[in-house]
């Protein structure tokens, strides 16, 4: 699972087995991405044997309903060319569910009867960050947090600053920073991580990466989804803490950072703050100039009629939360002074693309004939849903004087690595 830091979570030569404890292992994430990811990891033989995955929730559930669930609702998004009956009956074994409410301190003792002293403990949290302080403060009222004992944090990680630092402080009571795993699942996808291969693979770009030889950074992350059944959580969330402050943030962090001494990942994460630290506060007065919020209204996607966003389930009538966010952003460093990063990223959007353009400076005087109109090169990194590589460059037409039109380099690494590709969350640790 991807976080930020390099010590894995889940490893095979652990010799101890792990109780993995869900907490929102009924909800909306365990279905489509942590059940299938972890028997993806249970397949290829990496979950310590004797490791038990135990969802917890407010329902009143047990350990049949809970295997109901995985077969149900989390079986399907898994690839069907990696669904093995017989080892996703093996996975089904390892489940296990305890009816708790988080914020209960005498539900606890249920938890507690399910874990095992051998067992080495994770605490996985994929629920509202609202939750987090007391879950900590139940855990450890009741002794369920060994000095080995991991924990794993779904972002939010609060809704603003001051409640960030109120869960930290509250974390950190209980976990060392090495325990604990703050989860953006986009970096554990590949083509986040080729971002780094590209930036520092290639020392082309390096002299070029910068003012005044970048004049702007794009980043659209466009989904076709709308919130789904998310909407009670995304109501309080929104494109901005959903998306902007967490995913989109490591995208400009992996574009502008300096180069890091090394991989490992205190060296990563010391150049990203540097970037985040780096960018320009807003006033009052740029957030009316360089922001767009929006929000989708009822339509149709692919001929499919879809709802707008204020009749999805579990969202207020008079709900004012954005589905949608541009930003212009800038870094007040010397490499990126004045060069735009354009943000921006909503739901119900006519097509599902992550993309990266890095737009070049246009020449400084063309020489060529006026009906040739240079465009800026660019470089567009698209991550999903096919991941390409393209730089648009000038070339002459063929015939009579000198007409420029661009053309594009293209690398399409889709057909160029034919190996299956893990999903980010099946990623045991990353930078
Ligand atoms: C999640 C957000 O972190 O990322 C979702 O909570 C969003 O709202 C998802 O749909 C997008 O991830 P991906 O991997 O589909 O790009």
């Amino acid at each position: 699972m991807p976080s930020t830091r390099s010590s894995p979570v889940l490893r095979r030569a652990d010799a101890r087995p792990l109780d993995l404890v869900v907490f929102g292992g009924a909800g909306d994430l365990s279905a489509r991405k942590l059940l299938p990811s972890l028997y993806m990891i249970h397949r290829d033989g990496n979950l310590p044997d004797g490791t038990r995955i135990i969802g917890v929730g407010r329902h009143p559930w047990d350990r049949e309903a809970f295997t109901r669930f995985a077969d149900e609702s989390a079986q399907p998004f898994v690839d069907a060319r990696y669904l093995d009956a017989a080892r996703w009956q093996d996975f089904l074994q390892r489940l296990d569910y305890v009816r708790l409410d988080a914020s209960q301190p005498s539900d606890y003792p249920a938890l507690s009867a399910a874990l095992r002293e051998e067992a080495l403990r994770v605490y996985y949290m994929a629920m509202p960050p609202g939750l987090f302080a007391a879950t900590c403060d139940n855990l450890a009222g009741h002794g369920l947090i060994a000095s080995d004992t991991r924990l794993v944090l779904e972002k939010p990680l609060g809704v603003d600053l001051a409640s960030a630092i109120a869960i930290s402080e509250v974390v950190t009571r209980y976990f060392s920073e090495a325990r604990t795993y703050r989860i953006d699942h986009y970096l554990g996808k590949e083509t986040v991580q080729n971002l780094m291969a590209l930036r520092f693979g290639n020392s082309i770009f390096e002299p070029l990466w910068r003012t005044p030889f970048v004049s702007s950074v794009q980043i659209t992350v466009a989904e076709t989804v709308g919130v789904g059944s998310r909407g009670g959580f995304y109501d309080e969330a929104g494109a901005m803490r959903d998306m902007v402050q967490n995913h989109l943030l490591q995208l400009v962090s992996i574009l502008a950072m300096e180069p890091p001494a090394s991989l490992d990942s205190d060296s990563v994460r010391d150049e990203k703050l540097k970037v985040l630290r780096s960018l320009r506060p807003m006033s009052p007065e740029d957030v009316r100039r360089n922001t767009v919020r929006g929000r989708y209204t009822a339509g149709a996607i692919a001929g499919e009629l879809v709802r707008g966003y204020l009749q999805e389930d579990g969202i207020p009538a008079d709900s004012r939360t954005e589905t949608f966010v541009a930003m212009r952003a800038e870094l007040g460093t010397w490499r990126w002074n004045k060069v735009p990063f354009y943000l921006r990223t909503g739901k119900r959007m006519q097509e599902r693309v992550t993309e990266v353009v890095v737009q070049f400076a246009e020449v400084p005087h063309s020489i060529f004939d006026a009906g040739s109109t240079l465009q800026p090169n660019r470089m567009v990194i698209r991550l999903q849903p096919a991941e390409s590589v393209r730089l648009t460059l000038m070339v002459k037409q063929p015939g009579e004087g000198m007409k420029l039109k661009p053309l594009s380099l293209a690398l399409d690494l889709d057909s160029a690595f034919t190996t299956r590709r893990a999903e980010a969350y099946e990623r045991c640790c990353s930078t």
